[in-house]
C-alpha cells in the first residue's frame, strides 16, 4: 500500500531574540499534527527553525556588539533548546543563514529575475522593522504600527520589485476556491476583502547594501540585499532540500498545511503564493491561522516586552502539561489571555485530580482485587476526535477524550469495586474493572500526539499494571 504523506511547517522564527509562549504554541500545534499523522501510518514531515537575516536582527546585534552571525548563532541555539525540552519531533531545523538555503535563493532570485518578475525600479513605502513588513495606510492605527505600536519608516529609494501585481488575479481565483485554502474561513473572507479592496501592488525585493548589509546578496546586483521575507518564505522549499531536487521534497513538497498567526497571513496570503507561481512551483493546500496570545487583551511579544516564558512553564509542570493547558484552554483560531493561574486550576481538575487519579485508582484497585483485566470490545468515538484534529480543532478533541475519564469516573462510582470485591461478586468485579483498564488503554493512544511522554508513561504502567502517579500533586 502507498502511504499518504503529510508535510507540516510552522514560521519561521526571527532570531532576534529568545522564543516566548507565542512560538511555543505554533510548534506544539504543529507537532500534535506530525505525530497524529505518523501514529496514523503516514509518511510526515515537520519543518521549523530560525529566520536569521534584516534590519531588525542587525540592529539588535550592534545593540549587544556582536556580529549578527555571532548573535543568531545563540538565538537559533535557545530555539533549539525549548524545543527539545518541549519533545518537539521536528524533521529538520532549517536557519536561513545555512549555505545550502542562502544558495538556493540566490537561485531563485536569478530565475524570477531572469523570467522578468523582479526589476530595478524606484520603491515608496511606509515600513514597520519589527515586522519587517511594507504596511499600507490601512494598516496602521493612528499611524502606528498595530502589533508593535511603532511609528513606521518611510522608504523612498533604488531598490528591485517583485512583480506581485502579475499575480492578483489568478491567486484571487485560487483563494477563493480553496485551491489555495485559507482557514479558518473568517481569515480567508478578510485575505479576500483585501484583494478585493486594495489589490496586490509590486513589492521592494531588495534593499541597498548600505542600508541593509545583513542579508542575502542580489546574484544581479552585488550592490543589494534580498528582502527578508523573499529570503524567509524559501525555507519551506529548501528545507526539504529543494535545490537539489531531493526525496523529500519529491515526496513531500507540496505542504498540506502551514500554520502561524494572523500578524503574517497577509504576506503568506500575497507574496509568498506568488513566488511559488513564479518558480513554477505547487501551491501549499492550506494555510491555517491561530490567534494570538494576549497579556491583558494585548500581543504577546519581544518587542512588546510582555512575554511568557515557556520554558519556566515546562520546568515547573513539565512539558506536557503545558501542551494539554494551550490546546486546550484556548479554541486554535481565537485570541485569548494565557494566565498560569487557570493553568494551575486545569493541572489540578484535569490532569492530577483527573487523568492521573483514574490511573492509579484503576491500577492499584486491579492490584488490590487481583484482577487480570480481560479483551473487551467497548465502543470508542475514536473517529470524532481524528475529525476534530484533522480539523485543527484540538480543543474539542481534547475534550471527547476527557469526557471519557469524566464517564470512566462515574462508572467507577456507580458500581463502586470496593463493595463488588466485599460481597465477593467477582465477575461483576473484574468487569468493571477491565472496562476501566481498556478505556485506559484507549484514552493512552488517543492522548499520544498531545501528551507523547504522558502516553508512554501510560503505556508501561498499563503493561505491568505498577501505577505511579503521572501528574504529583505540586508543591505550591
Ligand atoms: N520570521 C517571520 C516568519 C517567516 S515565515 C516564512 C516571523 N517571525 S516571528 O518570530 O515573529 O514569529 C511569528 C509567528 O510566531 C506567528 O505567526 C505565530 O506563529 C507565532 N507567534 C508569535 N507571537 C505570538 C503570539 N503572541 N500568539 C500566538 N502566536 C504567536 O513572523
Amino acid at each position: 500500500m502507498v502511504k499518504d504523506k503529510f508535510y507540516v511547517t510552522t514560521p519561521i522564527y526571527y532570531a532576534s531574540g529568545s522564543p516566548h509562549i507565542g512560538h511555543a504554541y505554533t510548534t506544539i500545534a504543529a507537532d500534535v499534527l506530525a505525530r497524529y499523522y505518523r501514529q496514523k501510518g503516514d509518511e510526515v514531515f515537520f519543518l521549523t527553525g530560525t529566520d536569521e537575516h534584516g534590519a531588525k536582527i542587525q540592529e539588535v546585534a550592534e545593540e549587544k556588539k556582536e556580529t549578527p552571525k555571532q548573535f543568531v548563532d545563540g538565538v537559533a541555539e535557545e530555539f533549539k533548546t525549548l524545543f527539545k525540552k518541549l519533545d518537539i519531533s521536528n524533521n529538520n531545523f532549517i536557519r536561513t543563514t545555512e549555505k545550502e538555503h542562502e544558495k538556493s535563493v540566490s537561485e531563485a532570485l536569478q530565475k524570477m529575475y531572469d523570467a522578468g518578475y523582479i526589476y530595478k525600479g524606484e520603491y515608496e513605502a511606509l515600513y514597520c522593522v519589527e515586522c519587517e513588513q511594507y504596511k499600507s495606510k490601512s494598516d496602521l492605527v493612528d499611524g502606528l504600527c498595530s502589533d508593535h505600536k511603532k511609528k513606521p519608516e518611510v522608504h523612498k529609494e533604488e531598490s528591485y520589485l517583485f512583480k506581485l501585481s502579475a499575480f492578483q488575479d489568478d491567486l484571487l481565483k485560487k483563494i477563493k476556491k480553496d485551491e489555495y485554502k485559507i482557514r479558518p474561513t473568517k481569515r480567508k473572507n478578510e485575505v479576500v476583502s483585501f484583494y478585493e479592496k486594495e489589490g496586490l501592488s509590486d513589492i521592494a525585493f531588495s534593499r541597498k547594501k548600505e542600508k541593509v548589509e545583513w542579508g542575502i546578496e542580489l546574484p544581479f546586483d552585488k550592490g543589494h540585499t534580498a528582502y527578508v521575507w523573499a529570503d524567509a518564505f524559501l525555507n519551506y522549499l529548501t528545507g526539504l532540500g529543494w535545490t537539489t531536487k531531493t526525496k523529500d521534497y519529491k515526496t513531500f513538497w507540496p505542504a498540506d498545511v502551514q500554520l502561524m498567526s494572523k500578524d503574517i497571513l497577509r504576506v503568506h496570503a500575497t507574496i509568498w503564493p506568488a513566488m511559488l507561481l513564479a518558480l513554477g512551483e505547487e501551491l501549499p493546500k492550506q494555510l491555517f491561522i491561530h490567534g494570538y496570545f494576549t497579556v491583558n487583551g494585548h500581543k504577546m511579544g519581544k518587542s512588546q516586552g510582555n512575554t511568557v516564558d515557556p520554558t519556566k512553564i515546562a520546568d515547573e509542570y513539565g512539558a506536557d502539561v503545558l501542551k494539554y493547558f494551550i490546546l486546550r484552554d484556548i479554541p486554535f483560531g481565537n485570541d485569548g489571555d494565557f494566565s498560569t493561574e487557570r493553568l494551575a486550576v486545569r493541572y489540578k481538575s484535569d490532569l492530577s485530580g483527573g487523568l492521573g487519579n483514574l490511573m492509579q485508582r484503576t491500577l492499584t484497585m486491579i492490584n488490590k482485587y487481583n484482577v487480570k483485566p480481560k479483551k473487551l470490545d467497548t465502543n470508542v468515538p475514536v473517529k470524532q476526535i481524528h475529525e476534530y484534529i484533522e480539523k485543527l480543532e484540538f480543543d474539542k478533541a481534547l475534550d471527547k477524550i476527557w469526557l471519557q475519564i469524566k464517564y470512566c469516573d462515574t462508572y467507577i462510582e456507580n458500581n463502586k469495586p470496593w463493595d463488588l470485591a466485599k460481597e465477593g461478586k467477582d465477575k461483576k468485579l473484574e468487569e468493571v474493572l477491565s472496562t476501566v483498564y481498556h478505556y485506559l488503554k484507549n484514552i493512552q493512544k488517543q492522548i499520544y500526539p498531545f501528551m507523547p511522554e504522558t502516553s508512554e508513561k501510560m503505556k508501561k504502567q498499563l503493561e505491568t499494571l505498577k501505577p505511579k502517579p503521572l501528574f504529583p500533586k505540586l508543591e505550591k
